[in-house]
């Protein structure tokens, strides 16, 4: 192909890709199948590489991501982007429309109702017809550009349809993610921690919180490949610019519409406040069956030179309301407060409640955080209290309906005991949460402790998962992590349920583990505050345990990245003559207590320059840090997603689905290790 075949034939690709992505996540209504679009894609992306000097930073390749922001530039807006009023009643929004009445005596005031998306505000800058900046609201004034991560959204336009548009002009909206996604990556994260041994409630912990602060956080990511896989989606409510031509606010979402935007089809034109009042109640039912959340409805004045009249205080716009709907509530009886122990010893209290359906599930529990949060609501036993779902995964306690107190019902009195081993609790200057100081002696923080080093990311020991592992303790078996390595086959052949050949994989697994790197060994210990990133950065600068337990503070904080709270958590750790006890049997069974110099860096050979790799799942003979680090040494690279930069997908056991399907998707070629070993070979 000549060199101007190549650039007429991509110009015709990326056309017709902008279409077929504009039917498909603007009109949610392809007209070719994922496989044919695949296909172009792949045409565009091949002849983009033969020819680069055609790539265009609006082509739809571009939509996979790969560019990375390590700090996001600061943006002044050019108009500043204001925030609403916010009314909660009928009577509210009636004095809303006096006041607008009032200010426009003779005037027919016709108003736009729009949902009022739950996601991340974003103003979007188009020059000729391209996207040339994306920028959040920060303060109102200034925000972050955030640019490349938009551009993998797909329903928003890198260029326009043709048409009547501005040569500049701002269009805002809200950057949401569907439900689906939401949950989604929260059974694809809940499935990880599993697998890595967290406990329920941990996990519980983990989990991305709603989606509007998922969505804000994928906005704000470096890698913008990661942004990608995430379908996050865009509605746009607002133009701005300079030589608007428009007459009404509506007929300006119209032709928005036009050149390609996604402008929600449930906004409405209402001509008087009963209309309003209709759109607010509808919506309110219906709000669950959208794909996404919303926290109440806009309300504007539709016609622009009543907005100019109308004009702003000085912080909202007196020509716009918000509508908010209140949380999902219900109210329900506290039968009691539970308390839970973790790993750590912290308590964290939990209302356990007479079953109530809330947004569609049966709530049972709700959060309580600490003791504080309990004396600040002012709980009793038998108490109806409210409980809510804000867009949150476990409800909270937002109160107490103190007319239905009974005369009897005496104050929650905080346990003062350890509800396991009974030891009188802790309470550390400066953090909210009690503690069971009795680090050796209470069950679930030993049982805990075990099942963390046991766990993936730690030892890796399989057939001690948390089941096996609380049996060990209950039948006086292992009590420390040391004892782990006292185990014998007999032993563990005298459990329940446990026959020859499992309790053969158990010792084997023990005994594998004993090759674990010295960085995952020293994460396993579970040393408060030191996370895997955290162990790492110990483990290279210490390169051994002797040395790292010797530290004295200086030489903690000197370490990179490692502060006050860590050395001194360090500190506290191996100052416990028990620990270190525990440490010289772990040295005595032949864990790795150095890094080893030699392999860790060592360069094998240069098979793999050139290509990425992204390793994904369980493997046989490998962990896939090990995996990764054979990809270094030979030369290779690693990918952490999916992209079109992308030249081999390393797929074990167990990977979720969808870098699998991306990687179908992308036609990037999924090997097996053994696949793998070939390669290197
Ligand atoms: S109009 C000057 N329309 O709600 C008014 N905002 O609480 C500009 N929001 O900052 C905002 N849906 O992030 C408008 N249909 C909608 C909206 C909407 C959600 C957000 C937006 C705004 C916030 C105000």
């Amino acid at each position: 192909m000549t060199k101007e075949q190549a650039g007429k034939r991509i110009k015709e690709l990326s056309i017709e890709l902008d279409e077929h992505n504009y039917k498909y996540y603007v009109l949610s209504h392809p007209t070719i199948s994922d496989y044919e679009f695949d296909k172009l894609l792949e045409e565009l992306i091949s002849l983009e590489k033969q020819f680069p000097e055609f790539l265009s930073p609006h082509s739809p390749s571009q939509r996979v991501g790969g560019a990375i922001t390590k700090d996001f530039a600061t943006v002044v807006h050019k108009y500043p982007m204001m925030s609403l009023g916010n009314t909660y009643s009928e009577e509210d929004l009636r004095d809303f429309d006096q006041r607008v009445r009032k200010l426009l005596p003779d005037d027919k005031i016709e108003y736009v109702c729009e949902l009022k998306f739950d996601g991340v505000a974003i103003g979007l800058t188009y020059k000729d017809g391209e996207l040339v900046r994306a920028v959040t609201r920060g303060d109102g004034l200034q925000g972050d550009d955030v640019t490349a991560n938009v551009k993998t959204i797909r329903s928003i336009p890198l260029k326009l349809k043709k048409g009547d548009y501005p040569a500049e002009f701002e269009i805002r909206g809200e950057i949401i993610l569907p439900r689906k996604e939401f949950d989604r990556m929260n059974a694809e994260l809940a499935a990880q921690l599993k697998e890595d041994g967290f406990s329920e409630e941990e996990i519980n912990e983990r989990l991305y919180r709603n989606p509007r602060n998922t969505a804000s956080g994928t906005l704000k990511q470096q890698d913008s490949s990661i942004v990608a896989t995430r379908n996050l989606d865009c509605f746009l409510y607002a133009l701005y610019g300079d030589n608007l031509s428009f007459k009404t606010h509506f007929e300006s979402l119209d032709k928005a519409r036009e050149w390609g935007f996604k402008v929600s089809d449930k906004t409405r034109l209402c001509s008087n406040l009963e209309e309003v009042m209709h759109y607010i109640n509808e919506w309110e039912h219906r709000r669950e069956k959208l794909g996404f959340e919303i926290d109440g409805v806009v309300i504007k004045v539709n016609n622009y030179l009543q907005q100019q009249e109308l004009g702003f205080t000085s912080k909202v716009p007196r020509w716009a309301i918000a509508y908010k709907y209140k949380a999902e509530a219900a109210a329900t009886t506290l039968n009691d407060i539970g308390y839970q122990v973790g790993r750590t010893g912290a308590i964290t209290p939990v209302a356990h409640l007479k079953p109530v359906t809330l947004a569609g599930t049966i709530v049972k529990r709700a959060s309580l955080h600490n003791a504080d949060q309990i004396e600040k609501l002012d709980l009793r036993i038998g108490d109806t209290v409210f409980v809510e779902k804000g867009g949150e995964i476990i409800p909270k306690i937002t109160g107490v309906d103190l007319s239905k107190r009974l005369a009897h019902a005496s104050k929650v009195k905080y346990i003062t005991h350890c509800p396991e081993c009974n030891t009188e609790l802790i309470r550390i200057e400066g953090e909210a949460n009690h503690y069971c100081p009795n680090e050796n002696g209470c069950p679930p923080q030993i049982v805990g402790r075990l099942i963390h080093f046991t766990s993936r990311k730690a030892m890796n020991i399989e057939g001690l998962g948390g089941e096996t592992v609380d049996l060990l303790f209950r039948e006086g078996l292992v009590h420390n992590i040391a004892d782990i390595y006292d185990l014998k086959k007999e032993q563990i052949m005298g459990l329940e349920r446990m026959g020859d050949k499992s309790a053969s994989n158990i010792i084997e697994g023990i005994n594998k583990s004993k090759k674990i790197p010295f960085e995952r060994v020293l994460y396993a210990i579970g040393i408060r505050y030191a996370g895997d990133t955290v162990a790492r950065k110990l483990a290279r600068h210490f390169k051994n345990i002797d040395a790292l337990m010797n530290a004295n503070f200086e030489q903690l904080i000197e370490a990179p990245e490692i502060g006050e709270k860590i050395a001194a958590s360090v500190l506290k750790h191996f100052a416990d003559i028990e620990k270190r006890k525990v440490i010289e049997r772990l040295k005595h069974a032949g864990l790795q207590i150095e890094i080893k110099q030699d392999a860790s860096n060592q360069t094998l050979s240069e098979k793999l320059k050139g290509i990425t790799i992204v390793v994904t799942g369980t493997f046989k003979n490998y962990e896939r840090d090990q995996l990764k680090k054979l990809i270094e040494q030979h030369g290779g690279k690693n990918g952490s997603s999916v992209t079109g930069k992308t030249n081999y997908l390393l797929a074990g056991d167990d990977c979720g689905p969808s870098k699998l399907e991306k990687a179908e998707k992308m036609k990037v070629k999924i090997i097996n290790e053994e696949q793998f070993e070939e390669m290197i070979r």
